[in-house]
């Protein structure tokens, strides 16, 4: 199942009723995360003997669905998460979006799913927001951005089990503030310890549903524990540090070294991990992509000598980690040491900077998209 031959062409129907200029203040005043959503999106069919067609952006509503849709039966699902932001002469960029487009390509593969070519995606991406550009947050407005999801999944109704012959691509965008509410404060991890997020040969490295589907139980757990989030190990032998239920992990040890685990294909390729790994050495660090054991840390935190330790996502960018619980321990790596570690706030601060174009893009990573 190859990309079609593009490019898509996207008829354009306009909501007719889109929110007024007052309603959609109210909403960027204060947007939280994914709950409100702009007024039109991206949808596209493919099908096994047309390939990708009728791509179309319209007013955002409803998705009409057979309950027989093997989506809603076999999870056969994909998606991407990043931002548009706002620069200060008004121009709109997105984050090293050909990055979630061939992401987006891998997940497809892994999942059976047809692919959709790098321009195909971009072009939805600038589709949507040439449309709805009002809805990205103005350039001052500290964090915010409008977060584009677009995800594909298996609208055949059928409920026999094969790939769809018919599938459905949509982009649809949300004002974005901040992730985790007001404030960066550092999140408490439980180490899930019974529940693994993915396996050896499963779909972990592929961006589905399914995989932050089985992260629930133990995010469940980790809440019962006090905690916001929690971290996964590997499923094979529960000993070696993978990642949240949607974020990669990050450790600064006293001795500069930027370390996070190596992707073994049960962790997700995250662009902001990726892109951290790149900037790493521009400020002083060693990166370190290697397996980190679970007592390593236990112990590191216990001990003290671990300088930091930072969650990173699109979503979220980058969020400190303050305490690691587990069955039976808990330990906290800080110390006396400031609540938020200064490495994770210059890391934070430099990738801010380069996607609100408040810095030089010495890495080619922005693509402008209105
Ligand atoms: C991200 O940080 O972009 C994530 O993957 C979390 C998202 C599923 C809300």
């Amino acid at each position: 199942m190859s990309a079609e031959m593009g490019p898509l062409s996207f008829a354009v129907s306009r909501n007719e009723r889109p929110r007024t200029e007052a309603e959609r203040a109210e909403v960027l005043a204060d947007p939280g995360f994914g709950k409100v959503f702009s007024d039109h999106m991206v949808l596209a069919t493919w099908s096994k003997d047309r390939g990708w067609h009728d791509a179309q952006v319209r007013p955002y509503g409803p998705l009409s669905l057979m309950p027989s849709a093997a989506v809603l039966h076999y999870a056969q699902e994909v998606f991407e998460g990043l931002k548009a932001y706002r620069h200060a002469d008004g121009s709109i960029w997105s984050f090293r979006p050909e990055a979630n487009a061939q992401r987006l390509q891998r997940s497809c593969r892994r999942l059976a799913l047809p692919e959709l070519s790098v321009e195909d995606f971009v072009a939805s991406l600038r589709e949507l927001v040439a449309i709805d550009h009002q809805w990205v947050p103005p350039a001052d407005s500290g964090e915010m951005s409008l977060y584009l999801r677009p995800f594909m999944f298996a609208s055949e109704a059928f409920l026999g089990v094969r790939p769809a012959d018919v599938v459905t691509y949509c982009v649809i965008a949300s004002p974005a503030g901040a992730y985790f509410g007001a404030g960066l404060k550092p999140v408490t991890l439980w180490v899930s310890q019974d529940y693994a997020r993915a396996g050896e040969g499963g779909t972990g490295a592929a961006k589905c549903g399914g995989n932050y589907a089985s992260s629930l139980a133990g995010q469940l757990e980790g809440i019962g524990h006090g905690c916001d989030q929690a971290v996964f190990l590997d499923s094979a032998t529960h000993t070696y540090v993978e990642e949240l239920g949607g974020m990669n992990l990050f450790f600064v040890t006293d001795d500069h070294k930027l370390v996070t685990p190596e992707l073994t294909g049960t962790i997700l390729e995250g662009v902001t991990r990726s892109s951290i790994l790149e900037l790493a050495k521009e400020l002083g660090l060693e990166p370190e992509e290697r397996r980190i054991e679970i007592d390593e840390w236990k112990d590191a935190a216990r001990s003290k000598g671990l300088r930091e330790v930072f969650a990173c996502g699109t979503a979220a960018v980058i969020t400190p980690v303050g305490e690691l619980r587990w069955d039976g321990g808990s330990a906290d790596h800080r110390g006396d040491g400031p609540a938020i570690g200064e490495v994770t706030m210059t890391i934070r601060e430099r990738l801010l900077d380069i996607q609100y174009g408040r810095a030089e893009d010495t890495h080619g990573w922005l693509t402008r998209l209105a």
